[in-house]
């Protein structure tokens, strides 16, 4: 069955692969302990090898979304549940690969499920500072007949030092459509009137429910089970590193983190066993040019839900680019 034009999925086969997406993978055997080879680079390979062959000290920020402790298939590779003990021993094992390619001052979030999140923080909190654990509230799940329906996924913000780190909170502001308008002496409390409606920009919280999916007819939407989406990515990359940092993704999937690190003209270095995602990743990598636009980050903030008509008419009135 052919696609709706509409459905904007990457799901080419290897076979079907664009020219020049295979050839610019790295692999796990390549020479690795080269800053220069590696970076801006996807790595077809085990995490748990490649990392203990990159450079030490490489990364200002990890973002680790590991396989949950879950039974999953990830391109015909099985992750199977563990017991809690054995599932804290793979954690500590990823935990010691990655850490001496960390610099002194870098931040990681790691994504889990609620019931991960139970095995996993012991081992965080052993290894890292936990400077808070963010909600995001993600809408699609299953739905249960003898329990709650899951809609949410933690995302640990760790980072090494207690106190010597990146964090840019004027760059992730929220941006909301005010419903009652405070005013004092006739004059916008807080608030902006502009011609495309009353907004106000409001501090970060650690409950995301601005971002969803990534669905059919986004351009980002890949083949990959456990898509992250771009806009989630992006506050995490623009709160904790800085233009011209490397972002370091040791389960990198279909490269969402790796596409959003290049928009927002950071560097990034991503490992990933499958090679098919890592191709899906390579692509829109090679599709992907710096200040190319995040859907629902605009003007430099991040916009609430069910506001692109606003964010259109508000990009063309401004002409607006990342950079
Ligand atoms: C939760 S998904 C990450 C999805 C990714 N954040 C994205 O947005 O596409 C976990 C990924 O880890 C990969 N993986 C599992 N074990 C791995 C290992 N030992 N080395 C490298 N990749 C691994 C899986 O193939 C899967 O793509």
């Amino acid at each position: 069955m052919s696609k709706s034009p509409r459905n904007k999925t990457i799901d080419f086969s290897l076979a079907d692969a664009p020219a020049g997406v295979l050839d610019r993978i790295l692999h796990e055997n390549d020479q690795l302990e080269d800053r220069n080879v590696v970076v801006d680079q996807t790595i077809n390979g085990d995490a748990f090898k490649v990392l203990t062959r990159l450079p030490d000290q490489l990364a200002d920020l990890a973002i680790v979304d590991p396989p949950y402790n879950l039974n999953k298939q990830y391109d015909g590779l099985n992750f199977k549940k563990m017991s809690d003990a054995n599932y804290q021993a793979y954690t500590q094992r990823w935990v010691d690969a990655l850490l001496p390619r960390l610099k002194p001052q870098a931040s990681l979030y790691v994504f889990a499920d609620w019931q991960t999140s139970i095995a996993l923080a012991p081992v965080l909190e052993r290894n890292f500072t936990i400077q808070n654990r963010i909600t995001w509230q993600r809408e699609k799940g299953r739905g249960a007949l003898t329990n709650w329906k899951n809609g949410m996924e933690d995302i640990w913000f760790l980072t090494r030092s207690p106190h010597d780190y990146t964090f840019n909170v004027d760059q992730v502001k929220q941006r909301r459509q005010v419903i009652a308008p405070y005013r004092v002496d006739g004059q916008a409390r807080d608030w902006e009137e502009t011609a495309n409606g009353r907004f106000r920009d409001t501090m970060p919280s650690n409950f995301w429910d601005d971002i969803s999916i990534p669905y059919w007819s986004m351009p980002e939407n890949t083949g990959h089970p456990t898509q992250k989406p771009e806009k989630l990515l992006a506050k995490v990359i623009l709160a904790s590193s800085n233009p011209g940092d490397l972002i370091l993704d040791p389960f990198a999937g279909a490269g969402s983190s790796l596409v959003t690190a290049k928009k927002l003209g950071r560097h990034f270095i991503g490992i990933e066993q499958s090679l098919l995602y890592t191709a899906w990743g390579e692509y829109r990598l090679q599709q992907t040019s710096t200040g190319d636009s995040i859907q629902g980050y605009t003007d430099g903030v991040f916009w609430e839900r069910n506001t692109l008509a606003a964010q259109h008419r508000h990009q063309k009135s401004n002409q607006t680019k990342l950079f």
